[in-house]
């Protein structure tokens, strides 16, 4: 399975070695995956609803037969109906039920949140373990303490956890809100270096759209901490934002308000950052410019006044210090091959930072989705998915029960693992040899999809022989020969030649 590289070859001493697969064995053994998608209307089935409520840990026999029959009873077309007749719908919390069954019964009114208690202070208190655990992380790989972190954000995430990902965001500047009388949000300040125990490390957020939209007060809270950082008097070894801010203003001129700007994103009514795009239409020469791509979109700065404005010098000349790029999963629902948009916005601003300092940085996950939490390389993250979801019967069976649409499914995890290669190049060529033999050599499987949605399945195929031409791997002449016969099957097939007899 690709878990363990084949050279060098083990000895009698391979002992963390071996300690290493059991870990990763254990890893997958654990994973949660969604298992097919939902259908509105439909309730899940009784040994469904059982494995989501083992997952969730729930034991209790009392609490468990109340969520299995919130779980059993549908909820959501009655509430829909009701809606459309302009009836009241009653809120609810948001997100996933693993984290908060509190969420059940589905089919209410997910009310996000209370904007002035964004980051709570559970999120606070959460956010910096999760921060910390970052840079240990990447001490461990590298050696050495992060000067700058790319960090996307999120509005659905954010919401779901009461700010979780602004709050690591703070904590990495060393900042933290400042709350009114009536203990409302209204500002940021700093947390000072000797409580902090570390230098401030430099962020540059990069914000979604929806972030924009939801979350405008935190978008001033991240700026304000940004420049308040910045602002400060203390040694340039102890506060990295300080530092690069006022090397800024000595080579650029201006004041420290534009040298400190941290919070970029689109401008108003604008969202992604187009890199999906490009990627799925294939429409692209070189990596480059899906960087020029992000870099289009995402470079408006907010600042402490809120309003947007271009500012592609300071993002460049931020983008070019950043040591370390991350993002967090914040369900098991979704992961970085499931959608598009982590590759649009966290390899988006990847790639942006490869151009601009000329080599990659660190790519990080931070997997918020069960317990305490646990950060990933890129790669690991990957790979993990690939594992657990792409090459796993138990994904791809469920996802085939809901024929048309599953194949699609099985197609944008194709092409957004693809996407990741083009983005960051964390993706191992094993993993492109696994998904063609998985789904184009396996002849069975090739009839199964082409049958149930040919235009995704030549779509998948196309797409693992575009990864070869962009070199992301190299079959050997015979795969290859296969997998190009196969494409061209099936392209023939959706052009009506030869119908019943190819694939
Ligand atoms: C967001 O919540 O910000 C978001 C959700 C899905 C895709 C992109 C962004
Ligand atoms: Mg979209």
């Amino acid at each position: 399975m690709d878990l363990a590289a084949a050279e060098p070859a083990w000895r009698e001493d391979a002992a963390t070695e071996i300690r290493q697969l059991g870990d990763a064995v254990r890893e997958l053994e654990t994973a949660l995956i969604p298992h097919g998608l939902h259908v509105v209307g439909e309730p899940p089935s009784a040994a469904a609803r059982a494995e989501l409520l083992d997952a969730a840990g729930i034991d209790d026999p009392q609490r468990r037969a109340d969520l299995d029959a919130l779980l059993a009873a549908d909820h959501e077309l009655p509430a829909l109906l009701h809606a459309l007749d302009a009836g009241y719908v009653r809120p609810a919390p948001g997100g996933d039920v693993l984290r908060n069954p509190d969420v059940l019964p589905t089919g209410r009114n997910i009310h996000g949140f209370d904007p002035f208690r964004i980051p709570s202070a559970f999120a606070l208190h959460d956010g910096a373990r999760q921060a910390d655990r970052l840079i240990a992380r990447h001490r461990a790989e590298s050696d050495g303490l992060p000067e700058t972190v790319a960090m996307v954000l999120w509005g659905s995430d954010n919401l779901k956890s009461e700010g979780g990902p602004i709050a690591q965001a703070l904590w990495l500047l060393g900042a933290e809100p400042r709350h009114d009388s009536y203990g409302r949000l209204c500002g940021a300040q700093l947390v000072p270096l000797e409580r902090l125990g570390r230098p401030r490390i430099d962020v540059v957020v990069t914000l979604s759209g929806i972030f924009r939209d939801l979350l405008p007060m935190q978008t001033r809270l991240l700026a304000e901490a940004a420049f308040l950082a910045a602002s400060a008097d203390e040694p340039e070894a102890h506060n990295f934002v300080r530092k690069h801010a006022l090397a800024y203003q000595r080579e650029h001129g201006g004041d420290l308000e534009r040298a400190a700007l941290r919070v970029f994103g689109n401008t108003d009514g604008a969202y992604g950052s187009n890199v999906n795009h490009l990627v799925d239409g294939g429409a692209w020469n070189d990596e480059d410019e899906l960087a020029d791509a992000f870099v289009r979109r995402k470079g408006f700065a907010y600042g402490v006044t809120g309003k947007p404005e271009r500012q592609d010098g300071v993002l460049a000349s931020v983008l070019a210090g950043v040591d370390v790029a991350y993002q967090n999963l914040d369900s098991i629902e979704l992961g970085v091959t499931t959608v598009d948009h982590y590759f649009d916005t966290l390899g988006g601003v990847c790639r942006a930072v490869r151009r601009a300092r000329g080599a990659a940085a660190s790519v990080y996950i931070g997997d918020q989705t069960r317990g305490d939490g646990a950060v990933r390389t890129l790669a690991e993250q990957v790979t993990l998915e690939t594992h657990t979801r792409a090459l796993n019967p138990k994904w791809y069976e469920a996802l085939l029960e809901h024929g048309y649409e599953g194949v699609r499914h099985i197609e944008a995890c194709v092409t957004n693992t693809f996407g990741w290669s083009a983005t960051t190049g964390q993706v191992a060529p094993w993993v492109y040899q696994q998904l063609t033999e998985t789904y184009v050599l396996d002849e069975n499987m090739r009839r199964r999809l082409a049958a149930l949605n040919p235009t995704a399945t030549a779509k998948l195929a196309n797409r693992l022989i575009e990864a070869h031409e962009r070199r992301y791997w190299s079959p050997d002449a015979a795969m290859l020969d296969e997998l190009q016969r196969a494409g061209a099957e099936l392209e023939d097939r959706i052009e009506g030649i030869g119908e019943g007899v190819a694939a």
